[in-house]
């Protein structure tokens, strides 16, 4: 058995800073914090590396990485992409760069197949911790990160999240804090005929990438015929309807009142996850009772979601975990945070029931 090691990399920044390249030239994955969720970082061009990484995750490698890199600059090394392709890009990651944007290309030959898990394409961001940039100047090489969970479970937005996703395992672990955006990357496919189309939501909006484009005089032409348009579920590698998952049943609260039934489910092993104080009255039957953003921001819901699910799943007694699902909620993050919510409860939905001591599951 093996053990985790934690460095601070606020207290000690240049001892971290060491330590994570020592072990990654040494072929040792590292888990290091973005501004998005932690991810686990391996040399992109050391297979044993990225080997370790699809196994400490249990991620099954028909599930394509993210490399991480410096700046635009390295990019070339990756993309194989022609003319529209590239000045779409350039006008993109000069705005939007390094941050939580992910661009997908057609890979150069020698781009490791195992990242691309046999895709023609690559992905890679340029993410915006001081910590992993420092390390990825001195380290020199593309780090290929995906975030630092096992497969299918909550992404880690703390280095305890980290630390306890990974007992028992030999890994070093940087604690530069919680993640400020909570949720993972925005995912642009670029094609070659210059067309775009997102393969996962992120607090990049297809609205922000089509002002950046007017701004430099082109149009962003979306690959379906809404704007924006998000792929659909399982459409794209790594984008199945169950993810980020807790180890409870979870479902998305959803408006509605059906009658009490037998099937309801007792609000008394419930956790619920609420929104803006929506359903405080109901703290006292609950097991347990979580507001992220009691005031309605919904910058505040997106980047404890995670942190709140994992702090349900772990209450004591939990049967069942209750998100508020924000239907008709607008803004800068809504529809990644409903993506998010629709994947943690896999699809499913409830209601409160008339009585409100209980919940119903609803066919969706
Ligand atoms: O914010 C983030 O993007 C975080 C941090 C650590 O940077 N990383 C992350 O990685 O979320 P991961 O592996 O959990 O998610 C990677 C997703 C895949 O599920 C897939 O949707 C997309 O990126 N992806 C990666 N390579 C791709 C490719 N070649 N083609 C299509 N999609 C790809
Ligand atoms: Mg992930």
């Amino acid at each position: 058995m093996g053990k985790i090691q934690i460095f601070s990399c606020e207290k000690h920044f240049q001892e971290a800073i060491d330590a994570a390249v020592l072990r990654l030239k040494n072929g040792k994955p590292v888990a290091l914090p973005t501004e998005t969720v932690y991810g686990l970082a391996g040399s992109c061009e050391n297979s044993n590396a990225i080997e370790s990484i699809f196994f400490l995750k249990k991620r099954p490698l028909s599930d394509p990485l993210i490399v991480h890199v410096f700046d635009k600059s390295w990019a070339c090394d990756f993309f194989d992409w022609n003319k529209d392709q590239k000045a779409c890009f350039m006008s993109l990651a000069g705005t939007f760069w390094p941050g939580p944007l992910t661009f997908v290309m057609e890979a150069r030959a020698g781009v490791s197949e195992v990242i691309r898990a046999g895709s023609p394409t690559v992905a890679l961001r340029s993410p915006a911790s001081a910590f992993f940039r420092e390390v990825l100047q001195r380290f020199g090489r593309g780090l290929a990160a995906p975030s630092a969970n096992m497969f299918g479970h909550i992404s880690p937005t703390t280095a305890r999240d980290v630390a306890e996703e990974f007992a028992g395992e030999d890994l070093a672990v940087f604690d530069g804090g919680a993640c400020q955006v909570g949720i993972e990357s925005t995912v642009l496919r670029i094609f070659r005929d210059g067309s775009l189309q997102v393969l996962r939501p992120g607090c990049i909006t297809p609205a922000e990438i089509e002002e950046c484009l007017e701004r430099v005089g082109s149009k962003a032409v979306w690959r379906k015929k809404t704007s924006g348009s998000i792929v659909a579920a399982g459409a794209s590698p790594g984008q199945e309807l169950t993810h980020y998952a807790p180890r409870s049943p979870t479902f998305s609260l959803v408006e509605g009142t059906p009658r009490d039934e037998a099937e309801g489910r007792s609000l008394e092993k419930t956790v619920l996850i609420d929104f803006a104080s929506r359903h405080q009255k109901l703290r006292t039957t609950l097991l347990g009772y979580i507001d992220p953003a009691p005031l309605g921001s919904l910058r505040c819901f997106t980047q404890e979601l995670f942190g709140s699910l994992r702090k349900a799943e772990k209450t004591k007694g939990v049967q069942s975990i209750l998100v508020y699902f924000p239907k008709d909620l607008k803004g800068q993050w809504s529809d990644a945070l409903r993506d998010r919510i629709r994947r943690s409860s896999s699809g499913r939905q409830a209601q409160l029931a008339e009585s409100e001591a209980f919940f119903i599951p609803v066919q969706v």
